[in-house]
């Protein structure tokens, strides 16, 4: 059976953009594939300190990710279907020691995230921080993930997790590990076109990032609703003053057009087509602002049915699962590397 595997950090509060890239798709897949796949969907805390976060929060944070899981709609009565953390399945930590030896400095040192993340914070650039992708890399080998669902900006990781996983085949002439599919196998399997990335509201050069100190760039999944609203119709666009799906010279109005189809349901097409060649944005706003708070309004209550025992269950089975498949693989590779027999 193929696995289906995604991680999303919870160090801050996932984002609109978070939403769309990878719970959506994550979700929409498993919904599809529930019966022929096992879907993993785990919340990597290990990750949520490679920059400074407040340590008195993560726990909290973590537990609250999961319910984030559950109320994006994945069915957590699949016995298919498992939700586990990262740090409970302490093979993750033993595999990307290993993994590090057979990385290269210069391949880790061109991870774009790296330079991005150092920059802006050039007083905190920790080993973890620069380690971060080959943990990742560990997190999806263990399990023989195929299908990684993942926004635009982690493709570049992906990409070194295949060539690891093709160094090692190599070197110890076995299929130690299964490699990932490719960019472009993976967005045709998530039916897209290419890779989503949706958009800063104040700056639509930039991606929308939960790390933004600039609140008015990005819509939290917590955000009150009407506050959202508020941040969509102020968001920055174009003086063009004609409508057009056009990422390059239109980013900001696109974005908005991509936040409405991937939210509402509705294909993009049609939204394209409803509103190309207009000139009034303010009645896209409109419409993207009522899609935006009545999206999180329903995903807050959903979030709030959801308790803390609900949450321990699901960890319990899913923890079990994770450990015993991630265990297998892990002796798999100690033998081939010579630490055990
Ligand atoms: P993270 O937590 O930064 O982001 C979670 C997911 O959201 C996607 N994403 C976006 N998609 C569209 N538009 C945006 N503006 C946007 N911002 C973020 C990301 O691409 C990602 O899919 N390293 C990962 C977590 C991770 C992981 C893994 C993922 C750790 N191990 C193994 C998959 C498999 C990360 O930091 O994502």
């Amino acid at each position: 059976m193929k696995t289906i595997l995604t991680g999303i950090r919870v160090n801050e509060e996932p984002t609109i953009g978070n939403f769309i890239g990878a719970y959506k798709t994550m979700i929409n897949l498993a919904n599809e594939h529930a019966a022929d796949a096992h879907i993993n969907m785990f919340i990597p805390d290990l990750h949520s300190f490679t920059t400074p976060i407040d340590h008195s929060k993560l726990y909290a944070q973590v537990i609250k990710g999961v319910k984030y899981y559950i109320a994006a709609g994945l069915d957590v009565n699949n016995p298919n279907v498992h939700i586990y953390r990262q740090s409970h399945v302490p093979a993750h930590s033993e595999l990307a020691i290993i993994l590090n030896c057979f990385t290269y400095y210069g391949e880790a040192k061109r991870m774009t995230q790296f330079k991005d993340k150092s920059e802006e914070n050039p007083e905190a650039i920790t080993v973890g921080l620069f380690d971060y992708p080959i943990l990742m890399a560990a997190d999806i080998l263990l399990y023989d993930a195929e299908i990684i669902p993942l926004g635009e900006d982690q493709f570049q990781h992906l990409e070194l997790t295949r060539d690891i996983a093709i160094r090692m085949n190599n070197k110890f002439e076995r299929e130690l590990f299964t490699v990932p599919a490719s960019e472009k196998e993976q967005v045709a399997f998530m039916n897209l076109e290419k890779g989503l990335r949706i958009r800063s509201l104040t700056d639509p050069s930039k991606k929308m990032s939960k790390s933004s100190k600039d609140e008015k760039s990005k819509i939290s999944l917590s955000d009150d609703p009407a506050a959202a609203a508020k941040k969509i119709m102020s968001a920055t666009t174009d003086s063009l003053g004609k409508i057009n799906f056009d990422m390059i010279n239109q980013p900001g109005i696109s974005n908005l057009m991509t936040i409405e189809a991937m939210l509402s349901g509705r294909d993009i097409h049609d939204v394209i087509q409803q509103y190309a060649g207009l000139e009034r944005y303010g009645d896209l706003k409109q419409e993207v602002a009522r899609t935006v708070s009545t999206f999180l309004e329903e995903f807050q209550q959903r979030v709030a049915q959801i308790s803390d025992e609900d949450v321990e269950r699901v960890l319990e089975q899913g923890e079990a699962y994770a450990n015993k498949v991630a265990n297998a693989k892990l002796a798999e590779v100690q033998r081939a590397v010579g630490l055990i027999r």
